[in-house]
């Protein structure tokens, strides 16, 4: 299939990004994390808190599965540890273009400074907490896009823009 899906970073901007981009191209949005909350019937700090981070990963990894069934064109967007499990990588490398949205720390901890929505965030200091699971992602993230787009300073229609000429410049 040729679907977008933009990963990265909690905070980087996904769905922002990604509801614009959907938007502009005339497609359907699906953010993984709504798909999961309206599965589970509860939000994603209540599927980690009763259920655990593995429980969390089964359902993401049985979302993205059926959204690599579907054959209409969509843009996605990603939870921030989807592309970083093995067993997710050959089922993304599959569906299309993967875009991955790149902040540095800063960019990060002014946009999650106030959170706390996010599981994987939570207890202890924010700038470490960011800092050592990038540490561990970046390199995961690298190797399973094929675009990379830097974020800091730009607004959301400067990305909507840069994606969107990557792909037209792909177009035969
Ligand atoms: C997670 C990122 C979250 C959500 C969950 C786990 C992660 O999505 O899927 O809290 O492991 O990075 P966002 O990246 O949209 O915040």
């Amino acid at each position: 299939m040729n679907h977008i899906i933009l990963i990265g970073f909690m905070g980087c901007g996904k769905t922002s990004v990604g509801q614009r981009l959907a938007h502009a191209c005339g497609l359907p949005f699906v953010d993984m994390d709504d798909v999961i909350r309206k599965e589970a019937g509860m939000e994603i700090t209540e599927i980690f808190d009763r259920y655990g981070e593995r429980y969390f990963r089964k359902l993401e990894t049985e979302v993205l599965k059926k959204l690599s069934q579907s054959q209409e064109r969509m843009i996605i967007s990603a939870g921030g540890g989807m592309a970083v499990e093995p067993e997710n990588q050959p089922i993304l490398a599959k569906m299309g273009t993967v875009v991955l949205l790149e902040a540095s720390v800063d960019t990060l901890m002014t946009r999650l400074k106030n959170d706390n929505t996010r599981p994987m965030l939570q207890g202890g200091e924010l700038r470490t907490k960011i800092e050592t699971l990038q540490a561990k992602r970046k390199s995961i993230y690298e190797s399973v896009c094929d675009v990379r787009i830097v974020t800091d300073g730009k607004d959301f229609s400067q990305i909507v823009d840069e994606i969107r000429s990557i792909e037209k410049s792909k177009q035969p």
